[in-house]
């Protein structure tokens, strides 16, 4: 399928334009929220069924190939397709002139490509957001609050918990990179800094290829320890977040975004709505194009990010704690 555009796609209502790359799984998810919020501009997916059902649902032009994309048409664009091949799509849509790039979480399998990935984009004055979506979590932002506002005390410790049953489905990547990935990055939002070491431990139960379960441990320069635990193997969906300090303890569900604090004489579950991350996601995401500055999480959270996963990596192989560069 090939859907010609001529001429730079601009919304009635003057908002930038954004096509998602990937209408899989999770692209669908950016390609709805995109449409609500008014800049689904366009949907590109190797399979010409999901690339023309979405296009027609929305509206907005569709195409098979990244090639087919014109030139100077789209403000933004959303990478979400297989982690393996982002790299080479992100590089394609820069020598589309797409300015704005969001690409989801793992960014790259490795922090090689990344690299290579980010000193492309740089030399064509790409700016890159990575889809570290927790940080936009509602639930997560409170913890973080209350960690600035000095409601926990000095921050000791912090542990997250991501499981589900996951059938054998993505084939680029295990539990560490797919899923840990995002308690990586939520550990140094909540930190403020990066860990300086790792210690972990990952195996491979009902999965072929990759790891399926992951402990890891953190520690920061301030003495603080993280510890998240990730599988696919816990037959129900667990993502849970506590963080310990001197004066209190902050415990948050991501998944239903309720958040308790407790302290010595009290315990608090403050009501707040449940709300979709990804909107606020890309609504970032959105005003950063508007703004034409650079988002966050951006290029820098990503690489931190892959060393962890590459230090974790090593650290289970190797059975010792490796240090994690900078
Ligand atoms: N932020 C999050 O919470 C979150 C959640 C799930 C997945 N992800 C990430 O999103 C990405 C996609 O994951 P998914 O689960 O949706 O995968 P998926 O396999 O369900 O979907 C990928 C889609 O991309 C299409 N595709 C493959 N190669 C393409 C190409 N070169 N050009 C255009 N389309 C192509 C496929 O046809 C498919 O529709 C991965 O990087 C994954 O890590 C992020």
């Amino acid at each position: 399928m090939n859907v010609k555009v001529t001429g730079r796609v601009v919304s009635m209502v003057g908002k930038p334009r954004v096509i998602v790359i990937g209408a899989g799984g999770f692209g669908k998810n950016h390609v709805r929220v995109l449409a609500e919020l008014g800049s689904l501009g366009g949907v590109c997916d190797v399979d010409k069924e999901r690339a023309s059902a979405y296009g027609k649902l929305y509206n907005v032009p569709y195409y098979v190939n990244v090639s087919e994309i014109p030139e100077n048409t789209y403000e933004g664009a959303v990478v979400s397709t297989p982690t393996s091949t982002h790299k080479e799509v992100a590089m394609q849509l820069a020598l589309k002139n797409v300015k704005h790039l969001l690409i989801e979480k793992p960014f790259t399998p490795t922090v090689k490509d990344a690299l290579e990935l980010i000193s492309f984009l740089k030399n064509r004055n790409v700016k890159i957001m990575v889809g570290f979506i927790e940080r936009f979590n509602p639930a997560a932002r409170m913890v973080k609050r209350y960690i600035e506002e000095g409601a926990l005390g000095e921050v000791i410790m912090a542990s997250a918990t991501r499981v589900r049953r996951w059938p054998e489905r993505i084939a680029d990547s295990g539990v560490l990179l797919d899923t840990a990935i995002h308690d990586i990055d939520l550990m140094r939002y909540f930190f403020s800094e990066d860990p300086v070491k790792v210690y972990a431990k990952m195996g491979k139960s009902m999965h072929r290829v990759h790891e399926d379960y992951a402990t890891i441990v953190l520690t920061f320069p301030s003495g603080g320890m993280a510890i998240i635990k990730a599988n696919w193997l816990t037959p129900y969906k667990i993502r849970s977040i506590e963080v310990i300090g001197s004066e209190g303890v902050v415990e948050a569900d991501l998944v239903t975004q309720q958040v308790t604090l407790s302290s010595k004489n009290d315990r608090i579950t403050p009501f707040s709505e449940w709300s979709e991350p990804l909107r606020y996601e890309l609504k970032h995401f959105i005003e950063c194009i508007v703004n034409d500055v650079n988002p966050s999480p951006g290029e820098e959270d990503a690489v931190k990010a892959l060393k962890i996963v590459e230090a974790s990596l090593k650290s289970s192989v190797t059975g010792n704690s490796v240090d994690i560069g900078t």
